[in-house]
């Protein structure tokens, strides 16, 4: 379903490049429950933004379900993310002035569906991560885990292939972190393939597969090769 081959990704800062990722070759199924781990700094974030279509390669090529997405311009790529993947962040990135119901409307809203539709789609969403009896409430009266449970039900409202979570548990405490992470596996259970990038050992552990990252390389990136290996 992923499928990097050598991915590189600069940066200019002033008159410096700072290469953040380097050769990067990965191959992800469908289906799989992947963690990255790796140190602050290593690149990622920019490895996820890449696989979200919120960033492009600055060499090497991405396949995204048999599609090259790199030569994709800003529009089309902006097309694949609010049709094929969901996004949750570390810091749930709600908008603060909408409600919860509201808050997951949104990617239907860009998807051009009808406000009926979007209404019961929103609702089932908010049900399946159980905030049913919270979904008029705004972000500010919603505690961290609760928070995370919008955002997870706005990611899963569109039916995506694919999730990609940017340390999703980071902002929560381990008794909540686990209750994501169930959410999570039930997600995966499901047939929805799931990234997700954690520093925390417990996290990854509900993962298949942990790849590596390292001052912008990829450890075990290829499922394939390392299954030949084993
Ligand atoms: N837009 C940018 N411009 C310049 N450098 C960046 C930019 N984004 C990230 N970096 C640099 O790339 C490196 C990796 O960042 P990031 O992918 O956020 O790492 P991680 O998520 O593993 O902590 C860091 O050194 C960071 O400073
Ligand atoms: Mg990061």
């Amino acid at each position: 379903m992923i499928e990097l081959e050598s991915v590189s990704k600069t940066y200019t800062v002033g008159k410096e490049n700072v290469h953040v990722l380097n050769d990067v070759s990965l191959t992800i199924s469908q289906g799989e429950f992947v963690a990255i781990m790796g140190p602050s700094g290593s690149g990622k974030s920019t490895l996820m933004n890449i696989v979200g279509c919120l960033d492009k390669p600055s060499a090497g090529s991405y396949f995204l379900g048999g599609e090259n997405v790199s030569g994709y311009k800003d529009a089309e790529l902006a097309r694949v993310r609010n049709q094929s993947i969901g996004f949750v962040f570390q810091q749930f990135h709600l908008l603060p002035r909408l409600s919860a119901l509201k808050n997951v409307e949104l990617p239907m809203i860009y998807a051009g569906i009808k406000k009926e539709e979007r209404m019961e789609r929103a609702r089932k969403a908010l049900e399946k991560v159980a905030l049913a009896d919270r979904m008029d409430h705004l972000p500010n009266a919603l505690s961290g885990g609760q928070k995370q449970r919008v955002a997870i039900a706005r990611a899963i409202v569109n039916s995506p292939k694919l999730i990609l979570a940017d340390e999703p548990t980071g902002a929560l405490d381990t008794k909540t972190s686990t209750s994501i992470m169930e959410l999570f596996r039930e997600l995966n259970e499901e047939g929805t393939t799931l990234i997700v990038v954690t520093h925390e050992p417990e996290v990854a552990e509900y993962a298949e597969r942990t790849i590596l990252v390292r001052d912008g390389v990829v450890l075990h990136g290829d499922a394939r090769a390392r299954r030949e290996k084993l």
